[in-house]
């Protein structure tokens, strides 16, 4: 028996799988038999520093062996430095951190926090979104309420802005909008990267009209665009944004980053949770973006991420989308069969909501002789 069928005996069978079964991982490689698979996927871009990073296994068994667990209920070093740490990456005022467990907890937290402070309850999001799939991150994703999403009700009402639609904007982000949700590369969606002109409507839009802007980084965030925050890049001020995947490169952490405005309207008893801000998620905080700063990856990411834009077209890869390490290579062909096809020659790339883009999510310590196997493999692929 293999894991996959271990795993159809107890596990409810809701996930797609691929066809290999990593038994061990090391720096940017999957070991599956006499296999080593470069893994452009990062397990949905959470792998930032590959696997078995020293600092990261390090800290990780000092904390360990230190205090593995303490809820909320007592302070704690290792999560103050953890929050300084956040606080110091994250652009402009953004200066007060709340932890969570994951996106979806982070995104539930930033829109109740909206919907609070302006005592509004209509959200803004984008077509072809993805924030979640809790109650309130479901509610502004894209095609959730169609496909899987169960409740029977929304917890506010959602206006969907067609994207790059800047004309669209004036009629949908009124003076009744708590917040306006987005991701400004748009993960799931193909890594398609937002107009900046369509992004400052919006953000002039939520100004005028008293509205929140939350920008959703759980994808874009912690160095993967080749800067700390897409937000950067877009240079807006948004009054949240939210992050996980990659904060803790890989132990289970997410992390709400509001303005000092924000913060102020914040007090005790309006946000909780048991796990977040945990130790060992906390000291994996402080290490991941240590070493993003001390390893110069965000450096490596701007590098390698401009080789792979420069080698396109290439093989069934039509154009390139995206931002540093959260690349869309737009294709000729299905997804599906190109990732496949990759897969058979030991590269692991993502798909998306878009059926011809395949999704690259890499590690940050990849290399140039990664991207020349990939890119080598594409081109031996059919172009058509
Ligand atoms: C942009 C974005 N937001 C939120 C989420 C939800 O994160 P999680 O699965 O940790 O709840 C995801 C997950 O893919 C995401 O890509």
């Amino acid at each position: 028996m293999n894991a996959r069928e271990h795993e159809a005996k107890h596990l409810l069978q809701v996930y797609g799988q691929l066809p290999i079964e990593p038994e061990s991982a090391s720096g940017v490689y999957l070991n599956y038999g006499d296999r080593k698979i470069v893994d452009f996927y990062g397990g949905h871009a959470v792998a930032c520093l590959g696997y078995g990073h020293p600092a990261m296994l390090k800290a990780l068994d000092q904390q360990a062996k230190t205090v593995l667990f303490q809820s909320n209920a007592v302070a704690m070093e290792v999560r103050a430095a953890a929050a300084d740490a956040l606080a110091d990456f994250a652009p402009g005022e953004l200066n007060h951190v709340f932890f969570t467990n994951s996106g979806a907890e982070s995104n539930e937290n930033a829109l109740r926090i909206a919907c609070k402070l302006t005592g509004r309850n209509r959200i803004v999001a984008i077509e072809h979104g993805f924030h979640g799939r809790t109650a309130a991150a479901g509610a502004v994703t894209w095609g959730a309420r169609k496909k899987w999403y169960a409740f029977p009700q929304t917890p506010f009402d959602v206006d969907f802005l067609p994207r790059d639609n800047a004309g669209a904007v004036p009629g949908v982000v009124t003076n009744e909008t708590a917040a306006v949700i987005l991701e400004l590369v748009q993960g799931l969606g193909g890594a398609y990267d937002l107009d900046p002109g369509f992004v400052r409507t919006i953000a002039r839009a939520c100004q005028a009209m008293g509205a929140m802007l939350i920008i959703d980084e759980v994808q874009t965030g912690i160095g993967r665009c080749g800067e700390p925050f897409a937000t950067n890049i877009y240079k807006v001020a948004p009054d949240m944004i939210t992050v996980a995947k990659s904060v803790a490169g890989g132990i289970p952490c997410g992390a709400l980053i509001v303005t000092d405005d924000v913060a102020a309207s914040i007090g005790p008893g309006d946000l909780g949770s048991t796990f977040g801000g945990g130790p060992l998620a906390s000291v994996m905080v402080s290490t991941v973006l240590d070493v993003i700063r001390e390893e110069k990856l965000m450096d490596n990411i701007r590098s390698l991420s401009g080789q792979i834009a420069h080698a396109c077209p290439v093989g069934p890869v039509d154009s390139v989308q995206g931002k540093g390490f959260l690349r869309g290579l737009k294709l000729r062909r299905s997804a599906v069969e190109v990732r496949n096809e990759l897969l058979e020659r030991d590269i692991l790339v993502g798909t998306s909501t878009d059926p011809h883009v395949i999704r690259l999510l890499p590690p940050y310590i990849l290399e140039t002789k990664h991207v020349q196997s990939l890119l080598g493999a594409l081109a031996e692929l059919p172009e058509e």
